[in-house]
């Protein structure tokens, strides 16, 4: 599968630098192949880079031959499973062997079109592809965003000793002193993708922990998202956090304009009304932020990946920031887990072949999230943007054309809701689409009375028929159309109850499900180039700049819309 990549990967790795000097050395070489003094040092270095060369495609023909072999076994062991039916898989001794845990999480893989065979291999492509070494890489601050020549920082602010750093208290400090100040009743996060959906789905999720002042989330352009929020506030006691890692995004720096000017309009003091969240602290003073204002994380933390930096001040603005360090914490907890457990336990590991599996030998292009969890119907818009601007690539990271799919479609709302939606195609369809079934085994906190406890046992026993009934199905030939196939694959994910650590740890969970999917498919998980042609588009056509490479169909578009209004 990532040949190329492996080959590159191999020789980033030390082991072929030492080996390569070792070769290339002129007069090392001299010694080794034994020539006399007189053959010239550069006559060596030829012969070797020779010999470099040689030795480098025998690798890669002998790492070719053992992917081949592990490509194949995979094929094979995907039509095998194919032909079988899933509820006679799951009748299969030692079933159990595909049911996690790590602490309260229970990842439960049982109903996967999957065999013991199909696992074995998918571990061996796991080594195949190196994946502890990548894993390592990333946690060790490796740049392995090789198109931006950064490192992944997001693990890194999730361990204990970030929360000393000077970012970080001034952030919880800042945090604190807005929960404390009676004179603010409202926060407005102005941010989209990663600066909106993270922060926006954890103070959802996290409602029950709210106590703060209310938190409002516009990312969009469109007049409607700042307007229907502003129509709630009082421009005297509303704080606006300006959320962007580029400090350049069109949306969010329209609607800061927007957002002062109505602060200005009702005299109130932009100074201390306005903050900001960036990579760009000399662009958000240049904006007229001040330095005091600027809370700041590194250009290494992607937008999708940056909930747990400053990114979600407005987390724990809502929150607090001993929640938000118990989120943390949940976080690290699920890092260290994925860093140092064996593959063959490694939950994010497992999940992040099986993401390989259904779309690469299973071929089955979307894949759905179904939190059981009405304050996560959030989530699956959030794992959209984590997955799909991850792993949305069609070259590898060295930018090399892939030969085969990689990132699925990720989709998703809540259930049970989606059960009276479109459960209807997942169990009657032709087509077949794997789901994540998210649930927790009680209630959130502060729902303690029977009622919401029945309430949520109904909500936890849909969950699982739900598994159950796309797996096993029902076969009823004489009303076809109440006949259910089944060998409808899921993963039933549950946990005792949604606190801050239990949710940080799920999303650490989604994140390394993203991060590790991505390095088999060898696609550079960290950048998003695909973004910036349809930006730049709207900037032309806004600058009226090179129109004409526009469509007739587009130009007509322009023309109505420019009309005068009469
Ligand atoms: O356009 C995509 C994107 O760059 C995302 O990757 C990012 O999360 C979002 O826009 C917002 O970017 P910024 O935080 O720089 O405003």
């Amino acid at each position: 599968m990532a040949v190329t990549g492996l080959y590159k990967h191999l020789v980033r790795h030390k082991i072929f630098i030492e080996w390569r000097r070792y070769f290339l050395d002129a007069e090392h070489s001299r010694k080794m192949l034994r020539l006399p003094r007189v053959v010239k040092p550069r006559a060596c270095f030829l012969l070797k880079k020779l010999a470099w060369r040689v030795a480098m495609d025998e690798i890669e023909q002998m790492q070719n031959k053992q992917v081949n072999h592990i490509d194949d076994a995979l094929k094979l062991a995907a039509s095998r499973v194919l032909a079988t039916s899933l509820s006679s898989l799951m009748q299969m001794p030692n079933r159990d062997r595909l049911i996690y845990h790590f602490e309260d999480l229970t990842v439960d893989c049982s109903r996967q079109l999957l065999d013991d065979d199909g696992l074995t291999a998918l571990f061996q492509l796991a080594d195949a592809c190196h994946l502890p070494d990548r894993i390592h890489d990333m946690f060790s601050g490796v740049p392995i965003n090789i198109t931006e020549d950064r490192p992944a920082q997001h693990v890194a602010v999730r361990r204990p000793d970030h929360q000393a750093s000077e970012a970080y208290q001034k952030l919880s400090a800042f945090a604190e002193s807005v929960r404390r100040n009676p004179a603010i009743t409202a926060v407005v996060n102005l941010g989209v993708g990663g600066s909106d959906l993270g922060p926006k789905m954890v103070t959802q999720a996290l409602a029950g922990y709210h106590d703060g002042p209310a938190c409002h989330f516009v990312g969009n352009i469109c007049p409607t998202d700042l307007h229907d929020v502003l129509v709630q506030c009082d421009p005297h006691t509303t704080l606006f956090i300006i959320t962007s890692k580029s400090f350049t995004t069109a949306e969010t720096l329209a609607n800061a304009m927007v957002a002062r000017q109505w602060l200005v309009q009702h005299g109130a003091d932009v100074g201390s009304a306005m903050v900001a969240v960036t990579a760009a602290g000399a662009r958000a003073q240049e904006w007229g932020i001040d330095l005091d204002h600027i809370f700041a994380f590194a250009d290494g933390i992607g937008g999708r990946y940056s909930l747990w930096s400053s990114v979600g001040l407005p987390i724990m603005i809502a929150i607090g920031s001993d929640d938000f360090s118990r989120m943390l914490a949940g976080a690290y907890a699920m890092d260290c887990h994925v860093q140092h457990t064996a593959l063959q336990q490694n939950i994010g590991v497992i999940m992040g072949l099986l993401r390989v599996w259904c779309r690469h030998y299973l071929h089955l292009p979307t894949y759905g999230l179904i939190p059981y969890d009405q304050r996560l119907a959030s989530m699956p818009a959030w794992a959209q943007q984590l997955d799909m601007e991850s792993n949305g690539k069609s070259v590898d990271r060295y930018g090399n054309p892939l030969t085969h799919p990689a990132g699925p479609l990720i989709w998703g709302a809540t259930g049970t809701s989606a059960q009276h939606s479109f459960f209807q195609w997942l169990h009657q369809s032709v087509d077949i689409a794997p789901i994540d079934i998210l649930v927790a085994m009680q209630p959130a906190a502060g729902l303690d009375n029977q009622i919401w406890h029945d309430h949520h046992k109904s909500l936890a026993i849909n969950a699982v028929a739900q598994a159950e009934a796309l797996a096993l199905g029902a076969s009823n030939l004489d009303e076809p159309h109440r006949h259910f196939s089944g060998n409808r694959p899921s993963v039933l994910i549950s946990w005792d109850q949604t606190t801050p650590y239990a949710l940080g740890r799920l999303l650490a969970l989604y994140e390394h499900i993203t991060v590790i999917s991505g390095f088999i498919w060898d696609v550079n998980s960290f950048d998003q180039w695909g973004v910036e042609l349809g930006k730049r588009m709207a900037h032309q056509i806004q600058s009226a700049e090179g129109l004409e490479r526009f469509s007739p169909a587009a130009q007509a578009f322009l023309d109505r819309l420019n009309k005068p209004r009469t």
